[in-house]
């Protein structure tokens, strides 16, 4: 329908820019003055017949866009009571999918083809923008107040999901994919996976949770880098404002995760004014011990070293 109306709107516009510049330069062309002296051929002051027409003509073609865009809008606002439903959060800078009936969340979505699927949304500061080009919908997410967004796949393939509206320093990095697949890979819950290999399971949850702000090569972002961060010795200040030496091991890391405005390593105040996020352990659970996300990151930690 969107596709539908924009089309009308531009063939609408091209068949009468053709049909006024056209009749505009034959006429000019048709009647120009021929010699210096030629008079006026008559006065016309009007014609009513014309004048009706160019009203009523494009009255008629507004109000069928209208109507046309009516009903466009209200089917977009009303998503179907059989939608899957699903939930989002967004922050700075990325997606919290929540697939329905998982409590932990993916970087990444996966729907059913054919299926229409309704999105819940909100934002955990800033304004953010969900935006798929690819199904037509974008809707503002914004904190403290749930904006709802559906759609129905058609095609199965994967398609880019942005934000569509500037959120700060990282909004360009704001990606994810939405993979639309049949509904027997869907039952298969492609989210729920994640790589055996613990080192690749840390690697994918840090490019989700952690990249943006704090880099896997040395250089420093927002955060301080993670390359040879792990075991090593970090002047923070605590939460008395005093300087301490920690080391990070497990337990740092994990406080750093949870409760990350604590122990602010040196250099990186600006985090204190709540840049860092605060992850829950719904979001990075850390039991069982040896198994879960927060070791998994732990062990990609450790890769870095070498
Ligand atoms: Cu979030 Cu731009």
């Amino acid at each position: 329908m969107v596709d539908g109306l924009f089309y009308f709107l531009i063939w609408v516009s091209v068949f009468f820019f053709a049909l006024i510049s056209g009749i505009l330069t034959y006429s000019s062309i048709k009647y120009r003055r021929k010699s210096p002296d030629q008079p006026a051929a008559s006065n016309v002051t009007h014609n009513t017949t014309l004048e009706v027409v160019w009203t009523l003509i494009p009255t008629i073609i507004v109000f069928v866009v209208f109507a046309w865009g009516w009903k466009g809008s209200l089917e977009q606002s009303v998503a179907p009571a059989n939608a899957l439903q699903y939930r989002i959060t967004a922050q700075q800078w990325n997606w919290s999918i929540y697939h329905p009936g998982s409590f932990s969340p993916s970087a990444e979505m996966w729907v059913p083809v054919n299926t229409p699927v309704k999105i819940t949304m909100d934002s955990k500061d800033v304004l953010h923008a969900f935006f798929v080009p690819a199904f037509r919908v974008k809707r503002d997410v914004l904190p403290g107040r749930y904006q709802i967004v559906w759609f129905e796949a058609t095609k199965i393939g994967t398609y880019d999901l942005f934000c569509a509206e500037y959120c700060g320093q990282d909004h360009s990095r704001m990606l994810s994919k939405v993979h639309v697949v049949s509904q027997e890979d869907y039952d298969a819950m492609p989210w729920d996976e994640h790589p055996d290999d613990p080192i690749e399971w840390g690697r994918v949850l840090y490019r989700v949770r952690c990249f943006s702000c704090h880099s896997d090569d040395g250089s420093p972002r927002i955060g301080p880098t993670f390359k040879g961060v792990w075991g090593s010795q970090e002047e923070v200040t605590d939460e008395n404002g005093q300087t301490i030496t920690v080391t990070v091991d497990r337990d740092y890391v994990r406080e750093s995760l949870y409760e990350p405005q604590k122990k602010i390593v040196k250099g990186f105040e600006t985090a204190k004014v709540g840049l860092m996020t605060t992850f829950s352990r719904a979001e990075i659970p850390d039991e069982p011990e040896g198994e879960c996300e927060l070791d998994a990151i732990i062990e990609f930690l450790k890769s870095l070293n070498n």
